[in-house]
């Protein structure tokens, strides 16, 4: 239970919203919930920022007791901190640190179905263009979230996310609503299967 002790004491110092750029609360516990339930052997998070998820899906892993974490990150929004010091920490806890990489160069350069389990969270600006390539990644069963789908005024080419998976017919679901003045939740989180 040690693992699991650790991730509510994470939930319960992080503020719900978790700042500017963090995950909510509520889209990082079903995340955290879904990673619990399907067991995944190869996990992806595209985006590290303030590591909260990053952590999280620690504790989650060692939870599970198997399952591969590898993150990728450019660095571009570090504002100058010292990234190589959270590289450090997260591959001292076991995770695969990409860093700095840009997302789409990662994405070319992956093998067809290596990740079960996919977390993008990265580049806001273009990544709605390369759906494709996050689902080519995936193996089929696989799960894959989006975060930020709904915040199309800030990123417009968000939406072509969703848009891309209702083209494909995938199951998913968009969650778009907040209920508490603490939260963002209205950023969106999209929630896919690939089939
Ligand atoms: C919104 S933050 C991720 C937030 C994270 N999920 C959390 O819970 O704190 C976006 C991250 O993606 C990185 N990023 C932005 N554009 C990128 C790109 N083109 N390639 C790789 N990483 C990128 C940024 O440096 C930043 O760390």
């Amino acid at each position: 239970m040690q693992p699991l002790n650790d991730y509510f004491t994470l939930l319960n110092t992080m503020e719900s919203g978790a700042g500017e750029v963090a995950i909510d609360r509520s889209h990082n516990m079903f995340i955290i919930g879904a990673l619990l339930s399907q067991k995944p052997d190869d996990v992806l998070e595209l985006g590290i920022g303030t590591g909260y998820l990053t952590v999280s899906l620690i504790h989650a892993l060692r939870y599970n007791g198997k399952g591969k974490l590898t993150c990728v990150d450019n660095w571009g929004d570090a504002r100058g901190g010292d990234m190589e010091d959270v590289a450090g920490n997260l591959r001292m806890a076991g995770v695969n640190v990409v860093a700095p990489m840009e997302e789409r160069t990662f994405l070319a350069n992956s093998p067809d179905n290596a990740y079960d389990f996919l977390i993008s969270d990265a580049d806001h600006v273009n990544s709605g263009t390369w759906v494709d390539e996050h689902l080519r990644v995936v193996r089929p069963g696989g799960i894959l979230f989006f975060h930020d789908t709904n915040n199309t005024v800030d990123y417009p080419n968000m939406s072509l996310i969703t848009k891309r998976v209702r083209e494909l017919d995938l199951p998913h679901y968009h969650f778009t609503k907040s209920s508490r003045p603490d939260e963002r939740c209205e950023r969106g989180l999209l929630f896919v299967v690939k089939r």
